[in-house]
């Protein structure tokens, strides 16, 4: 039987081309969303594949989640730490709130589900942790304090982790995506977008959703247990680690 995979904020976005990108490859696919539900039917009829709704901020939802998810489709065997949310605002301008929220997600959500599929991963000797982080925890952005500060931490998160996994066969990587096409990126002031972010990007485009998802597919295979506590980035050259 396949492997099964499950895809946080998997629905729409760069987190739907990993979940198609999988199913293509062969997996079982479980993807995850917060409160699209209108998207997420959407995606479920287009593709076929299931579709489960909970919230990465809450341990206890996540638990519960994956639970269901292992008793419909098998033991979660590759999870995606995709889910993530901006909230930018000038440091100056920044709430508790937005700092908070961002980090609940982008970081804290990485805690919620990897920490509940970890010992199944151990008690079966195989395992594939795939963390989306971005180019903007590598080099920080203004406006991003809060997002860049959750980015990085998903950097160190998967170093350290990946060190614990390498023994039980899990792997823990991070994808570092540059600016890609996606709602997320195309709600960035117009102006700020064509004048300050594309220029710098130096095959002069936004990146699509499916150029993040290969590497994902790459990470995701069973002879790729050589590869941990790696970075991979793409972002059309925009940065250099
Ligand atoms: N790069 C370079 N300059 C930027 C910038 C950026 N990303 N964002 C803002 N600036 C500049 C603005 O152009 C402006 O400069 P000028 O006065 O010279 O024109 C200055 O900073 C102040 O910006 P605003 O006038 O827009 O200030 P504001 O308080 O109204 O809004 C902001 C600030 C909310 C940060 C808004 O500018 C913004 O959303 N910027 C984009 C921030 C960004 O890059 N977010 C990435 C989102 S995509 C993502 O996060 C996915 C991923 O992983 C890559």
């Amino acid at each position: 039987m396949s492997r099964v995979a499950l895809v946080t904020g998997g629905t729409r976005g760069i987190g739907a081309a990993i979940s198609m990108a999988l199913k293509n490859a062969g997996y079982r696919v479980a993807a995850t969303y917060a409160g699209n539900e209108e998207k997420a039917r959407a995606f479920h009829e287009e593709t076929g594949i299931a579709v489960y709704r909970w919230d990465v901020t809450d341990y206890d939802a996540c638990g519960a989640g994956i639970s269901k998810v292992e008793n419909d489709i098998g033991p979660v065997e590759i999870l995606v730490n995709n889910a993530g949310i901006t909230r930018d605002a000038m440091f100056h301008k920044m709430t508790a709130q937005q700092w908070h929220e961002v980090v609940s997600t982008n970081l804290t959500g990485l805690f919620n589900m990897t920490h509940q599929v970890w010992s199944g991963m151990r008690d079966r000797n195989f395992g594939r942790v795939i963390n989306i982080s971005s180019i903007n925890g590598q080099k920080g952005q203004m406006g991003q304090a809060n997002y860049s500060a959750a980015k990085a931490g998903d950097i160190g998160f998967t170093k350290a982790l990946a060190q614990e996994g390498a023994i039980k066969n899990i792997t823990v990587n991070a994808i570092c995506p540059g600016y890609i096409g996606t709602e997320m990126v195309l709600a960035v002031p117009e102006k700020v977008l064509n004048e300050k972010i594309i220029p710098q990007i130096p095959v002069g485009r936004l990146g699509q959703p499916d150029e993040v998802a290969r590497c994902v597919v790459f990470l995701a295979a069973d002879d790729a247990g050589f590869i941990t506590g790696s970075t991979i980035t793409a972002n059309g050259g925009q940065f250099f680690v």
